[in-house]
């Protein structure tokens, strides 16, 4: 099977829904496919899963070079050494990287499965504004309040991490959350965050953030808690992986559980 047929079934799982920033990376459409590999970012290590695996297409929903969305850096950037790592180990072995981002929040069982891991209420589609729909979707109501101290300690026991960061009053009682999953809390995201503060969320639970995001949540009345980036983003990939599988049983289809990077001491 060529990759243009297993990238047209992403976007048909993202029901039609493809994002600018979403479309090859490395390799190209008419490329024989071995096997497919779901990972959160196309880290070396998750190349060389896919190598041990036999499978020479990675579906990333992040993106290969760490530059890509500041353009006036890419002629430098692309010989920095991460970036030149990356690109020899995908050349010598003819790898194809897909970028499948936003789109995963569309697919079916995506944002179900995100309010069943952070415990909120069950919601239902609610597809008038298009544009904001996905983001919607991910602010909800907890299934009961609590303050925002038993919160933090609730979501580090629901993501099985071993520490939690939080800023905002620990005895604020918390009804309503947005989950901004991966880096949709780093100060690159403040529209995001701007957009979950306006549609009502009291606490913002994130994947990775920064002192200037969390000044700019305070500032907007909310309060925040930062999980990490690769745990909270697994949630999206798993659910594509399992969809991809299903839609392509002749292919191999595997998924690579991306690590959080940090140790704590
Ligand atoms: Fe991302
Ligand atoms: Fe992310």
């Amino acid at each position: 099977m060529q990759a243009g047929e297993i990238s047209k079934l992403t976007t048909r799982l993202s029901q039609g829904i493809r994002n600018g920033d979403e479309g090859y990376l490395f390799g190209a459409p008419d490329q024989e496919v071995t096997g497919v590999v779901l990972v959160w970012k196309p880290t070396l290590a998750a190349m060389r899963h896919a190598v041990a695996k036999g499978c020479n297409m990675m579906i990333s929903h992040e993106f290969l070079y760490d530059f890509e969305y500041t353009s006036s850096y890419f002629q430098g950037a692309i010989n920095w050494k991460a970036n030149i790592a990356r690109q020899n180990y995908l050349k010598s072995n003819s790898l194809i990287v897909y970028h499948w981002h936003g789109g995963m929040l569309s697919v079916q069982g995506v944002t179900e499965k995100y309010h069943q891991v952070f415990g909120l209420k069950p919601k239902r589609p609610n597809r008038k504004d298009l544009k904001i729909f996905c983001l919607e979707m991910m602010v909800g109501e907890l299934q009961k309040p609590m303050t925002l101290a038993k919160l933090a300690k609730d979501i580090k026991a629901r993501l099985k991490l071993k520490h939690v960061r939080m800023i905002g009053d620990p005895q604020r009682t918390i009804r309503k959350i947005a989950i901004g999953a991966g880096g949709d809390t780093l100060f690159t995201n403040a529209s995001t965050m701007n957009t979950f503060l306006s549609l009502g969320a009291e606490a913002i639970v994130g994947g990775e953030s920064d002192a200037y995001a969390a000044n700019f949540v305070l500032d907007g009345g909310g309060a925040l808690i930062d999980t990490d980036h690769p745990v909270t983003d697994n949630i999206a990939v798993q659910v594509c992986y399992e969809a991809v599988k299903r839609n392509l049983p002749g292919v191999p289809v595997e998924y690579f559980e991306s690590p959080s990077p940090w140790r704590c001491f």
